[in-house]
């Protein structure tokens, strides 16, 4: 029914599209003994994929591929000769008489062949609108019988309408395989296959080794792609019967264009192209964190990915060797604390989590829960059984045999797990489950949002809604106890010397700050609450929620409080202050090397993403500038500071407030002018914090000679004339020139006037971390506002240039 649907809709696609009407000279097919010549191609009848002679890097390595023709430049789809290059563009693709395609060098001698060669009478080689390159024996008729196709070859790209998975008769696999680097297709050590073992599941290995697990399909999605979420535009299906396992999607939205690629560093990633800005942006990826490392927490672990460490025992179970999981080395995982006897044994429900290995587990589509658990009883080496599919209440059964590996907690989509536990730890559980409802029901749809983030445009933007109050929000993201150590009042007097002059390391925003040594050596940073600050309360309040909820290593860690006679933060100290005092001093500056700068870059760039989407909190800091990133003694940067910050619930990107709080020079446009804030006015901030980091020059305050643009403006200017690496500071001795541009260049993407363009922190650590083409940057925001705001204002900045630009983005 579905597949017929979505035929329907691309066949409405082309009927309306205005390609039909300009046939292109071009070919889209060959017949026997005709060939094409390097230089040549055939495009398909709509135009949409083009089969030709590419090179990539080398000119003396050249390869027959298919690729996007309407959109995109060279985004390549499917290589013919992976492993035989052409040595030199004298290459020619022909159809012999017997029907195999075959490519032949100068010399006229074959490298690559279909091998499809039968008796066909009449072959013809087709590229269709869907890249599938096709050989069929053609009869009267004008149908034919299908010989090959490129589809079932799939090199590191699967489009829709293309199988990944396996014939079961004649065991026939189609799989992913990357390319060996970005720019040489050979076969590279990742593989994304359908492993038929037990219950199916996706595996993305390294060579032989398993990376990442999809986990079993529950009739929606794979148990651990929570975000996998049925969506308008394209449409998913795992199908799995007698003859064959396959995974596959289909487009359902003609102006979707999709594709999803094992890259070389071995990431499945989901692309989509956006018209608008014509580029490629990244919808889904996994693995999306550590926890998806496959097996990372052993046996009977479980991977909570908000948790510092991430790995714990299920609840029931211990340490096989509890040293080597305090150091963090989980690989043996746990095992059980109270040994089972069959006879004798209950089920304790797991509720939320992507369920275990199914390498050796058992299926059948009909059985009940009940039936399934009585099954699974009776066989004493049934360690755990779920329901098979989710749909309509939960229909099948799924039975594990062995240990169970690789789980992790999910923050939505996860499922009930039943696992076989000694009757003796039936009450263990009651506690976990209730704490567990209520993180799910804080959790927030990553799908959904993702969503919106590719398919909102800036029209939203006026047609702002009127967001819940953020009290409200707040209060719903506070539901939860506190959980911090209570320091004396006297230790912390005693370690910072009756917070003596000599101490004070400054003053932050709500009273000064004092360095201490603890009796046991450990070095900290006291903030004091200045008694008159009435805003400081607020923010000390927000502060204390925020960040005694928070783990990450980018993020300066809060190690207790004290509220007695003085109210007091305590925090782990860090010896070389903040970016700010290291960046913009002459001295410091020099000290700051080009792979310390490039670290800090992507240190704060994992810390933000981490409150934006990995933490169980999701957090808009709202105040991210140089002076709130701190740094370790070994130069990491951890992003401090959460006064500002505000947690947000929801399907909710975006809010509006009165309140306007931030720092100028760092502050979004729509969030100065409008006061409209989301997790794109932190984007824009961490841009300009790239940018100043690269020049060690701030944004606000700079001065140019030939302009009056300010950082941002002076860096858009600089890409724009193919200048960059000016931009780079003049103290700065040795750097990586490709990281620099990159660095530069991704700033720019973050610092797009229009809050859409800007890239999520995902795709923004994942375009910092590739080589992948970068799609161009727009306009910047605020980039000449030295001209047209005045100075130090934060109320009622309103400009007519400004305005322009805002008003010509109403809806068309
Ligand atoms: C292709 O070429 C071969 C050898 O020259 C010839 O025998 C055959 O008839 C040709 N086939 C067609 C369809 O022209
Ligand atoms: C063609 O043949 C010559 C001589 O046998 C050889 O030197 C050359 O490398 C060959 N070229 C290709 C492209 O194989
Ligand atoms: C075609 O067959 C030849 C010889 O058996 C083999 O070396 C080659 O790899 C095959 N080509 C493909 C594309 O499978
Ligand atoms: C699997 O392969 C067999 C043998 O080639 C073929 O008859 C069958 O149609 C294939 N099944 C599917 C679903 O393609
Ligand atoms: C592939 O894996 C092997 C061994 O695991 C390693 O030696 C080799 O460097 C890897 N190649 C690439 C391109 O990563
Ligand atoms: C699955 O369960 C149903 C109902 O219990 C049973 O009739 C059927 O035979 C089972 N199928 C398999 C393959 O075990
Ligand atoms: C338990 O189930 C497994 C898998 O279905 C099966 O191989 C084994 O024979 C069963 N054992 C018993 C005692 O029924």
């Amino acid at each position: 029914m579905r597949t017929v649907l979505s035929f329907f809709m691309i066949f409405l696609f082309y009927a309306s599209s205005p390609y039909v009407a300009q046939v292109s000279e071009a070919l889209d097919s060959i017949t026997a003994n005709q060939s094409i010549q390097d230089g040549g191609s055939l495009v398909s009848a709509g135009g949409t994929f083009e089969l030709g002679f590419f090179s990539t890097g080398l000119p003396s390595r050249r390869y027959l591929g298919i690729w996007y023709k309407k959109v995109a430049t060279m985004t390549v789809v499917w290589v013919a000769n992976r492993v035989t290059p052409l040595a030199d563009s004298v290459g020619t693709l022909k159809v012999t008489g017997s029907g195999s395609l075959v490519l032949l060098n100068a010399n006229g001698s074959e490298i690559w062949s279909s091998n499809s060669s039968t008796d066909a009478r009449n072959p013809v080689a087709q590229l269709l609108d869907s890249g599938n390159l096709v050989v069929k024996d053609v009869d009267g008729t004008g149908s034919g019988f299908l010989l090959w196709q490129s589809f079932d070859y799939p090199t590191d790209t699967l489009l829709a309408g293309m199988k990944m998975g396996r014939n079961r008769t004649t065991g026939f696999e189609r799989y992913l395989t990357s390319w060996k680097s970005i720019d040489d297709p050979s076969p590279g050590n990742f593989t994304y296959k359908i492993d038929p073992n037990g219950f199916p599941q996706s595996l993305l290995r390294q060579g032989s080794v398993v990376k990442f697990r999809s986990g079993p399909w529950n009739g929606v999605r794979y148990s651990g792609m929570p975000n996998l979420d049925p969506n308008p535009y394209y449409s998913y299906e795992f199908v799995l019967d007698d003859d064959e396992i396959y995974y596959h999607f289909e487009l359902l939205d003609s102006s979707f264009i999709s594709r999803l690629v094992l890259s070389s560093n071995g990431i499945v990633q989901r692309f989509t192209w956006i018209d608008r800005t014509q580029g490629w942006t990244l919808y889904l990826t996994v693995p999306i964190d550590n926890c998806d490392t496959y097996a990372l927490c052993g046996a009977y672990g479980s991977c909570k990915i908000d948790e510092s460490p991430v790995c714990r025992c299920l609840t029931g179970f211990t340490p096989r060797y509890s040293q080597e999981w305090d150091i963090l080395d989980w690989s043996h995982g746990c095992v059980r604390k109270t040994p089972l006897d069959c006879g004798k044994d209950i089920f304790v429900k797991y509720p939320g989590v992507k369920l275990p290995d199914t390498g050796n587990s058992w299926f059948n589509k009909t059985m009940d829960l009940q039936e399934c658990k009585e099954i699974c009883k009776k066989n004493c080496s049934c360690m755990a059984y779920s329901t098979l599919d989710i749909r309509g209440g939960g229909t099948g059964c799924l039975q594990w045999f062995g240990e169970l590996i690789d789980i992790r907690e999910l923050n939505q989509n996860g499922q009930d797990l039943y696992i076989r536990m000694a009757a003796s730890e039936s009450d263990l559980l009651q506690s976990k489950q209730t704490k567990q409802k209520l993180f799910i029901s804080l959790a927030v749809s990553f799908g959904v949002v993702s969503l919106c983030l590719v398919l909102t445009f800036c029209i939203l933007q006026n047609k702002r809604k009127k967001m819940k109050h953020l009290k409200g929000d707040n209060s719903e993201c506070q539901k939860e106890d506190l959980e911090l150590p209570v320091f004396d009042l006297g230790t912390v007097a005693i370690a910072t010397n009756n917070f003596s002059e000599e101490n004070k390391l400054g003053e932050g925003g709500f009273g000064p700050v004092y360095k201490g040594v603890l009796e046991d050596g450990q070095e900290i940073a006291v903030k004091k609450l200045s008694r008159y600050s009435r805003q400081g309360l607020h923010e000390f309040k927000n502060e204390v929620l925020f960040i005694s909820k928070l783990q990450h290593r980018n993020l300066v860690k809060l190690l207790g409080c004290c509220i007695q006679e003085e109210v007091l933060l305590i925090y782990e100290f860090m010896p070389n202050n903040s970016l700010d005092s290291c960046l913009f001093d002459q001295n410091q500056r020099k000290l700051l090397g080009w792979s310390t700068r490039f670290g800090i870059i992507n240190g704060i760039a994992r810390g933000l993403l981490y409150l934006h989407q990995d933490s169980r909190l999701r957090i808009i800091h709202r105040d991210l500038k140089a002076g709130n990133i701190l740094l370790d003694n070994e130069m990491n940067p951890k992003i401090s500071d959460f006064g500002s910050a505000k947690c947000f619930v929801g399907n909710e990107t975006e809010a509006n407030t009165l309140r306007v709080v931030g720092t100028y020079g760092y502050m979004s446009p729509e969030y100065a002018i409008d006061g409209v804030f989301s997790i794109k006015s932190d984007v824009f901030s961490y841009g300009v914090l790239v940018l100043e980091t690269v020049s060690g020059k701030r944004n606000r305050g700079f001065c140019h000679p030939d302009h009056c643009h300010n950082l941002v403006g002076h860096a858009w200017r600089l890409f724009t004339e193919d200048r960059s690496m000016e931009l780079v500071d003049e103290l700065v001795e040795s750097y990586n020139t490709a990281e620099v541009l990159r660095s530069i260049h991704v700033a720019l993407l973050c610092v797009q006037q229009c809050p859409e363009d800007r890239p999520s922190m995902s795709a923004l650590i994942l375009m910092l971390g590739s080589d992948n083409e970068l799609p161009l940057p727009k306009e910047p925001g605020f980039y000449n506002e030295r001209k047209l705001l005045p100075e130090s204002t934060f109320g009622h900045l309103v400009h007519s240039p400004n305005e322009v630009t805002m008003t010509s983005l109403s809806p068309r």
